[in-house]
């Protein structure tokens, strides 16, 4: 690109997963006034965004809606249910994983962070396994991400839960839907889980700026007799204010604004066509993946996430190289390679407000790029995504 190129037409294409491209009804609904977050409008919006909130989780439970990103949900979740030296259960699956256990051990909690080789999700055979030494119950939670979004690997979690069940274990069970809430189908109570963290800028297709904890009747429980530190994560005034549609400070009300028409959005939708649309467009990158002769990250292929797929460069190739031609040609986006992956993979996001078509004019940049960048590919990945999507049900 010329230098003194300032000026891009269309549309940048954000496709890296999260934060995703915000859909126009959102970002108007965004644009209405602030208004007083004590006043009775604001509270029947809160009432009703709590309520069906509850529909995408898949809970009849409380599920909070917190003023940050991801991260302060985690750590929401941990300092609500844990004491100071209790121990957690974790699995490295990737770049996520890893950051929560070295939140939970700056927290003062000792993890037991079973290695991974980040092209894999939780092993439920391992779980039970850990869990079954475990004679003493020592192990107060097992903190899992469903969907790693650097790897592009999604965890079973109903296995875990059937494992955990097997082996009568009381540990909670946390789980990080960040990258899967609202593009993958997820259970928080049919699977038992006890805290699910969640956040605004994936699935939910709104910007950064609110967390999510849903929570069960143990986990609630649990955080009666929980001593770490809290303040501002404290959950019992956030319940408080919330049974009245308000907040313990100032909530984020224009995000909020955005959460009660993506809420609309997803219902109008149904969740099911939701996962089915996220499946199909994830099973056409694939196809285009295998057609170039690229390597998909993830090795099992019931562990294939919907929400990304992460794509392992040829050796001596790097993939940075290849996202700043893509991005500097094309004004696409694409996800880098995080921690040990880092500059050997790039990670296509097929998630959030996204159809056909922007899944056709992305890999057709990867596929432009690809050649610009010389790295070695087979042609055709396009025609064999454009070949499914035509006619996905064969
Ligand atoms: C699976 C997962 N967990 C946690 C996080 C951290 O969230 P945030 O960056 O919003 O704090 C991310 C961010 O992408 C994520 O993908």
């Amino acid at each position: 690109m010329s230098d003194n190129v300032t000026h891009r037409s269309g549309r940048h294409f954000l496709q890296i997963p999260g934060p995703t491209n915000v859909p126009d009804r959102i970002l108007r609904a965004m644009a209405a006034p602030t208004v007083d977050h004590r006043g009775p409008d604001f509270g029947r919006m809160t009432l009703s965004i709590l309520e069906r909130v509850k529909r995408v989780f898949k809970t009849d439970g409380p599920v909070m809606i917190l003023p940050s990103s991801g991260t302060g949900a985690w750590e929401a979740a941990l300092v609500n249910t844990m004491s100071p030296g209790d121990r957690v259960l974790m699995f490295e699956t990737g770049h996520f994983a890893t950051l929560w256990q070295n939140m939970a051990k700056r927290l003062g909690l000792q993890v037991d962070f079973v290695p991974g080789d980040w092209r894999h999700g939780v092993d439920p055979a391992l779980v039970e396994a850990k869990l079954a030494e475990d004679k003493g119950h020592q192990i107060k939670a097992v903190a899992m991400v469903h969907n790693e979004t650097a790897t592009g690997v999604t965890s079973r979690v109903g296995d875990v839960r059937k494992a955990m069940d097997k082996v009568g274990h009381p540990a909670l069970l946390m789980v990080d839907t960040i990258s899967s809430l609202g593009s993958i189908d997820y259970c928080h109570g049919e699977w038992g889980v006890d805290v699910t963290v969640g956040c605004s800028q994936k699935g939910l297709m709104l910007p950064p700026g609110l967390g999510f904890n849903a929570v069960s009747e143990k986990a609630l429980a649990a955080s009666e007799s929980a001593t770490l530190p809290k303040s501002y994560w404290d959950w019992k005034p956030m319940l408080a204010n919330n049974a009245k549609g308000y907040f313990p400070y100032t909530p984020a009300t224009n995000l909020l604004y955005g959460l009660d028409e993506a809420l609309t959005m997803l219902l109008e939708e149904g969740l099911d066509n939701v996962f089915a649309r996220h499946d199909r467009l994830a099973e056409a990158t694939r196809r285009a993946v295998r057609a170039w002769g690229l390597e998909i990250l993830c090795l099992n292929d019931d562990e294939y996430s919907s929400s990304l797929t992460a794509v392992l460069m040829p050796e001596g190739h790097d993939a940075d190289n290849l996202r700043k031609v893509i991005l500097e040609r094309f004004d696409m986006s694409l996800g880098t390679g995080l921690g040990k992956v880092q500059g050997k993979v790039f990670r296509i996001g097929h998630l959030g407000d996204f159809n056909e078509l922007m899944l056709a004019g992305t890999l057709c940049g990867v596929e432009m790029g690809l050649g610009l960048a010389g790295v070695p590919h087979n042609k055709g990945g396009v025609d064999a995504a454009l070949t499914y999507l035509a006619n996905p049900d064969g």
